[in-house]
């Protein structure tokens, strides 16, 4: 803290940059705590461990260089970290680690572009899966007589009876929700005892939630809202209950992306700071709030009559939007708080929306498969697949499951953020300004890239990373165990280090930052691990259910969208299997979670299917480490070169 002439500690103001933000400093606080509790944007991979270097900052106080203003006690000297992952340039610019820097003058601190969360292109709908229109939200229209002294029945009681009798449900399991019976004398009294009804139905009971004048037009506007919680993204769909369709789509990043990348990174936050999980729970809580307000506008719709909301996220995000500790999840035996679907009123988690009915969390399968893993298979109906289907859904966690109508085996591979853009030098996520296709010219060796938005390529995304290796494979410039060959010859492949190379994707002259974009071996490297975890993780499963080869694969979520598919073959990012047809189904955990809020029966089913599903846990089966050595090889492609 920036101390007073009388010794006492004054608050250091920074003011952030590009933003324009001016934020009063706690003592004893790092920039990246600063920058989170104000909802500002970072790039957090390693989850501010010091370890990912990717929440760089520059630090400005009256333009002295970094070295000085260490020396006067403006900031915290350099940490190992930090030397480690600045390069001395860096230093010399003042760039420091936002989660290690402290700062006790007043500063201004910049965020550069490539420290950013940039807002991904992310695929907000699959395939429509096939459901029937039987949802858990219906409405009736009822009148009552009112209350007199040969008729002393209460105002619930007559609701009731009068929803039962024009519904034919039982009226003994008829009853109103707390919440309404707040409102509910005065409601029916200046409706003159006519009203529309808003209801859930489950089994044989009936909840009355909510009650109005009765509509002046056909539509009984009772809406429901559909949620795929991914560690990165978050894609909602707001749909009409009353007649099936879906009337808007809308997504964010999640939130949680300040407090770490990925599923690990979010456990060991909750670990590590104790109101944590409190923190990553609101921070979740709000972006879906603000989705169903985005989605409430678009649709020109008002929010209190979105009736329901169904969740589907993977076992960490579900225990996170619930409130609840993930810590077991992370250390084997990998044990969740629960497995089974909860529904609850969407109050009880300080939700606004929706602000009468009940948020459901579909089930969670085991380990890290979640309910999005469920989801997906409500949307492809494997449990009815009439030929053996393998479904690959890669995102940080990579999820599989293989079967058809005789079974199902899933298992789920840590395929870590390599494919999503992160944990590569110039990875990035796809965003404008990310390369997403690359052709490498076999006779000159020089590479030529598309950039999503066009203009001068910042970065690398998933598919980019996919194409780019695969064409080192097509042009021989790396050997079958990802090693650079050294007798290979490209203008753009240097030396790294003294036994290392590396290819130049795009010189300073050609990219957006000014910097080059450079695809190291470490990068390889990391795409080896991504494929290997991926393909003993496939091999298993095959095994497990059999071995029989799938004939088809289903290729879920944003990376399976946009990967060139014969790219992905051509360096075996998938088991072999040939003749096997390949097809991308987009965001099927959202259109799962579709399925199930319109057909109640649905619901009913992921539960059953995820109790029969067969969790076969890869990593512990004795050959999974031949396996996994034997994924992370390439084939031999030079020769087409
Ligand atoms: S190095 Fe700071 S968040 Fe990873």
């Amino acid at each position: 803290m920036q101390q007073k002439k009388g010794g006492r500690a004054m608050a250091v103001r920074i003011l952030f940059q590009p933003s324009g933000r001016r934020i009063k400093v706690r003592q004893r606080e790092t920039v990246l705590e600063t920058i989170r509790q104000n909802g500002l944007e970072i790039r957090a991979v390693c989850g501010g461990h010091g370890t990912c270097g990717k929440c760089k900052v520059r630090v400005h106080i009256k333009g002295r260089p970094m070295q000085n203003l260490i020396r006067e006690g403006a900031v915290n000297p350099l940490t190992w970290n930090e030397k480690k992952c600045l390069t001395l340039q860096e230093r010399q610019k003042n760039f420091r680690l936002a989660c290690c820097l402290e700062l006790y003058q007043d500063a201004t601190v910049e965020i550069p572009a490539e420290s950013r969360t940039e807002q991904g292109v992310i695929v907000e709908r699959g395939r429509r899966a096939r459901f029937l229109l039987n949802p858990r939200v219906q409405s009736v229209c009822v009148t009552m007589s009112p209350p007199s002294l040969e008729d002393f029945r209460s105002d619930e009681e007559r609701l009731c009876e009068a929803v039962a009798c024009e519904t034919g449900r039982m009226k003994e399991k008829t009853c109103c929700r707390y919440g309404l019976l707040l409102r509910l004398p005065a409601l029916l009294r200046k409706c003159r005892w006519r009203v529309q009804a808003v209801f859930l139905s489950s089994g044989e009971a009936t909840e009355i939630i909510d009650a109005g004048p009765v509509p002046e037009t056909e539509n009984p506007e009772l809406y429901g809202m559909a949620v795929d919680l991914g560690t990165t993204t978050i894609a909602a769909s707001l749909a009409d209950l009353s007649t099936g369709r879906v009337l808007a789509r809308c997504s964010c990043m999640n939130g949680q992306i300040c407090c770490g990348d990925d599923v690990v990174s979010r456990i060991s936050h909750v670990m590590m700071h104790s109101d944590g999980l409190r923190q990553l729970a609101d921070l979740v809580r709000q972006d879906i709030g603000r989705l169903a307000g985005d989605l409430a506008e678009k649709a020109g719709i008002r929010a209190e009559r979105i009736y329901e909301m169904i969740v589907a996220g993977n076992t960490v995000m579900e225990h996170l939007f619930l409130g609840l500790d993930p810590e077991r999840i992370g250390k084997s035996p990998f044990v969740s708080v629960l497995r089974r679907p909860v529904t609850l009123p969407a109050g009880q988690l300080g939700l606004k929306v929706p602000q009468f009915g009940d948020v459901s969390c579909l089930p969670i399968e085991a380990g890290f498969v979640g309910a999005d893993n469920v989801a997906v298979l409500l949307a492809e109906r494997l449990d009815q697949q009439p030929v053996r289907t393998m479904v690959i859904d890669i995102g940080t966690n990579g999820e599989i499951d293989y079967g058809d109508a005789e079974g199902i085996w899933s298992t789920s591979c840590a395929t870590g953020p390599a494919l999503e853009g992160a944990e590569i030098s110039c990875g990035m996520r796809a965003a404008p300004g990310a390369i997403e296709r690359v052709r490498i010219d076999a006779a000159t060796g020089l590479p030529f890239c598309r950039v999503i938005g066009g203009g001068k390529p910042k970065g690398i995304c998933g598919s980019g990373i996919i194409d780019v290796i695969a064409e080192f494979v097509r042009c021989g410039l790396i050997g079958p165990d990802g090693t650079f060959r050294k007798e290979t010859d490209s203008p753009r492949l240097r030396p790294a280090g003294r036994h290392s190379r590396e290819f130049v994707l795009a010189t300073a002259e050609e990219s957006g930052t000014g910097k080059e974009l450079v695809i190291t071996q470490k990068d390889v490297r990391a795409v080896q691990l991504a494929k290997g975890a991926l393909y003993a993780g496939a091999v298993l499963l095959i095994r497990a259910g059999g071995g029989k080869a799938p004939e088809r694969i289903l290729l879920a979520g944003a990376f399976g969208s946009y990967i060139d598919k014969e790219n992905a073959c051509r360096i075996r990012m998938f088991p072999l299997c040939p003749g096997a047809v390949i097809e991308s189904i987009g965001n099927a955990a959202s259109e799962g979670a579709l399925a199930a809020l319109f057909d109640r029966d649905l619901r009913d089913k992921a539960g059953e299917l995820s109790r029969q599903i067969r969790f076969v846990e890869a990593a512990s089966q004795t050959d999974f480490q031949r396996l996994f050595f034997e994924g992370t090889m390439f084939p031999d492609h030079s020769k087409e070169k």
